[in-house]
């Protein structure tokens, strides 16, 4: 039993005991930059529309603003951690210092299924774009290859999908050092469409669309708050560059709560002139952003917004993937998860033989699951994991061998109990299939870790 619960020793960590040290290089703009080109992807482009015509109608923007507060209180906590311990594996990392090797596990675990469907998810929503793009290029693609497998429909397999995880792990496998520069690039296109939308669209909002605000009540915010919580996820990525941050214990809880903020504006922005160019019952579409625009009859700049938008959700593909295979690689060093997935190619130093594996399976549910279905179960495995770190943050104050001057979570322990309820919360308003769709991957978990991982574990040693 005493198994279970061993941990990981703090100073042995900060030592960079057996682990490589990178090159510290990224300030608080990299960040902020990185953070935004994780988390401004579908949730923006998709999730307004369908949302507000399904749960939350006008009052999506309080949708947004709660689980904006959610994810600050969790940020903050986040911020504390990787602080206080700047390596890498990030709440899986924390998981192993505090709560010991088998809440790692699951942490750990429930994180591969959020980079994992975050990444298929994506992908599903970059193929909408792409497919309504295509359209306005007379390029029609075979309807049974464009959705996922529903015969009902007349769709088998979103081959868009498929292909762009596949592309995304080819250029992964080849390495990660141009990474940087090209997300900076990108996240001014996707920042810029954003604020074209905006500037273009307010022109045609009709107060009169706002009408009725909260057509679905109170109760519909609140759904809509556990969906569009989605929009947010990425922030948590900014703590797994810690290793490679200058002045972390200033930078990191910059870039962590600057980029919140500023999509936090975005979106709020974004979903008030969304559903007041239109109707929130006509927003049930697989690109919302670029349909209302249509709808005003300015088809030049929906254009151009489906092809910032394609661009865009590129990199938060690519960090999900990213994110996924590094988490993989960390607990497989471990030795939680079988020695081939941190296999490391002797060429480009990047774990190819994982990252294939990681992109095939995730390729696969891209081209399968309908989308809603995936955004349900990476919100719960987020938060699953967000409330972990809240509440390790009170274990992590223990340690004493942490040095001071760190950010610290305010209002202690008031505002990490206030985070996991509110996390927990959330997770109450998701979907009895999607809390059954977890309990499932958590069983198999267990099982997992009971049969393999505890015997291989290096802290065996
Ligand atoms: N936050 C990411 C997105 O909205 C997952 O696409």
């Amino acid at each position: 039993m005493s198994n279970l619960f061993r941990k990981k020793q703090v100073g042995d960590l900060l030592k960079g005991k057996g682990s490589v040290q990178l090159k510290q290089t990224l300030g608080a703009f990299d960040l902020i930059m990185l953070g935004v080109g994780a988390i401004v992807g579908t949730g923006i482009f998709i999730l307004p529309g369908t949302v507000a015509a399904t749960h939350s109608g006008p009052a999506i923007v309080f949708s947004f603003i709660i689980a904006a507060i959610v994810c600050a209180l969790a940020g903050m906590c986040y911020s504390e951690f990787s602080t206080a311990i700047p390596v890498t594996g990030s709440a899986y990392t924390y998981g192993y210092i505090v709560f010991g090797e088998f809440i790692a596990w699951l942490v750990g675990w429930a994180l591969v299924l959020e980079y994992g469907l975050a990444a298929a998810s994506v992908a599903t929503g970059w193929s909408s774009y792409l497919i309504s793009l295509l359209e306005g290029l007379n390029i029609t693609i075979p309807q049974s290859l464009s959705g996922p497998f529903n015969p009902a429909n007349g769709t088998y397999i979103n081959l868009p999908a498929v292909l762009i995880v596949l592309a995304i792990s080819y250029l992964l496998s080849r390495g990660m050092q141009e990474s940087a520069k090209i997300n900076k690039i990108m996240v001014f296109v996707k920042v810029g469409v954003i604020l074209l939308f905006i500037v273009v669209g307010v022109f045609y909002v009709k107060p009169d669309n706002w009408q009725p605000f909260m057509p679905f009540g109170f109760d519909g915010v609140l759904a809509g708050a556990a969906l569009v919580f989605f929009a947010f996820l990425g922030f948590d990525a900014v703590s797994s560059a810690a290793e490679e941050v200058k002045n972390p214990k200033r930078n990191l809880p910059i870039g962590i709560i600057g980029s919140l903020l500023f999509c936090s504006l975005l979106y709020i922005t974004i979903s008030l002139v969304m559903t007041g160019i239109a109707p929130y019952t006509d927003l049930n579409v697989g690109n919302p952003v670029s349909y209302v625009i249509q709808l005003v009859g300015q088809d030049w700049i929906a254009g151009v917004i489906s092809l910032g938008a394609v661009t865009g959700m590129m990199t938060v593909i690519l960090v999900m993937l990213y994110g996924g295979s590094r988490l993989i690689f960390a607990i497989a060093r471990d030795g939680l998860l079988p020695k081939v997935l941190f296999k490391v190619n002797a060429k480009n130093q990047t774990p190819v033989i994982n990252t294939w594996i990681f992109g095939i399976i995730v390729a696969i549910c891209a081209g399968v699951i309908p989308l809603s279905k995936l955004a349900e179960l990476v919100n719960m495995g987020t938060l699953l994991a967000f409330m972990i770190v809240s509440i390790g943050v009170i274990f992590l104050r223990r340690h004493k061998e942490i040095p001071s001057g760190g950010f610290k979570v305010p209002l202690f322990p008031v505002l990490p109990i206030m985070s996991f309820f509110a996390c927990l919360f959330l997770i109450t308003q998701l979907s009895i299939q999607t809390w059954i769709a977890c309990g499932i991957w958590i069983c198999v978990g267990i099982i997992f870790y009971l049969s393999y991982g505890r015997k291989h574990s290096h802290l065996n040693r």
